[in-house]
């Protein structure tokens, strides 16, 4: 059945993808931004997908912001945690900024967003709360000990309330991507890109889309049993 969907960071890569599939599965789609305006308009006006710019990492704003697609759009039933961000260093070099940073935007917004629909979503009776991990915080990655923590805490987030909402028609399952083919691979040199496509089995980057079909997957009514689950999309890289 057509159902509201709100998508974080969701005008552009994995969260553009997951946006559009989600409309093409023929739910009403809200997505979330912050940042420059001109990439998140034209996504609105190709798309006539709704979007709304606040910062999730922000706990005042996402209730606003909730507050605001509520009345406007409607009761939201399907969540996807997708926005995420890298400040790659290793940890000697690593700042306290680069660290903050990383867990506001992949680990508070992820709390802020969950805990402002969860109340609406038990009353409701459904729920899908869906968020976006990393092969990275399932198998750890040079350089990323600030990211790696935020998404290994996505799935321990996730199971927990897998388990809470267990009752309530609520289901919360992880999405894990490996090496994907979007702007967050051009921050690395030349050398690197191809060290890590010669781990990967599949000998390519994944798609966006590749990924926005196992979100649409576990978004389904029918998808009601699938709980607390972390599906995998990393062309075999890392086999957890
Ligand atoms: N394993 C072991 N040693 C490594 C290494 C690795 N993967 N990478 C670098 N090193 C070593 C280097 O050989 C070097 O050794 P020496 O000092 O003996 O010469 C030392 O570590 C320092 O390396 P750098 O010069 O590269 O250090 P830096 O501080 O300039 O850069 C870095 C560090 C920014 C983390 C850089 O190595 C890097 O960008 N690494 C890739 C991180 C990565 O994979 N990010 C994924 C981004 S995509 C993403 O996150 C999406 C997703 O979910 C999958």
């Amino acid at each position: 059945m057509a159902r509201t969907a709100l998508v974080t960071g969701g005008t552009q890569g994995i969260g553009a993808a997951i946006s559009m599939a989600l409309k093409a599965d023929g739910h009403t789609v809200v997505a979330v931004y912050i940042g420059d305006d001109k990439v998140p308009e034209t996504f609105k006006s190709e798309t006539g997908i709704a979007i709304y710019k606040w910062d999730a990492g922000d706990s005042d704003a996402c209730q606003k912001g909730i507050a605001k697609v509520t009345a406007e759009v409607g009761a939201i039933e399907i969540l996807v945690n997708n926005a995420g961000i890298t400040r790659d260093a290793p940890l000697h070099k690593m700042t306290l900024e680069q660290w903050q940073e990383v867990m506001s935007t992949n680990l508070t917004a992820m709390f802020n967003m969950t805990r402002g629909v969860i109340e609406p979503m038990r009353k409701q009776g459904f729920g899908r709360i869906i968020s976006i991990a990393s092969i990275n915080g399932q198998k750890g990655q040079f350089g990323q000990a600030n990211y790696a923590a935020t998404k290994a805490g996505v799935i321990g987030f996730t199971k927990s309330l897998a388990l809470e909402g267990a009752r309530k028609g609520i289901t919360a399952n992880v999405v894990s991507p490996g090496y994907i083919n979007t702007d967050m691979m051009k921050t690395l040199s030349e050398e690197i890109m191809a060290s890590i496509i010669a781990q990967i089995p599949a000998g390519r980057l994944g798609e966006t889309d590749e990924v926005a079909r196992c979100v649409s997957f576990l978004a389904a009514d029918e998808a009601g049993f699938i709980n607390g689950t972390t599906l995998s999309v990393n062309g075999a890289q890392y086999l957890a």
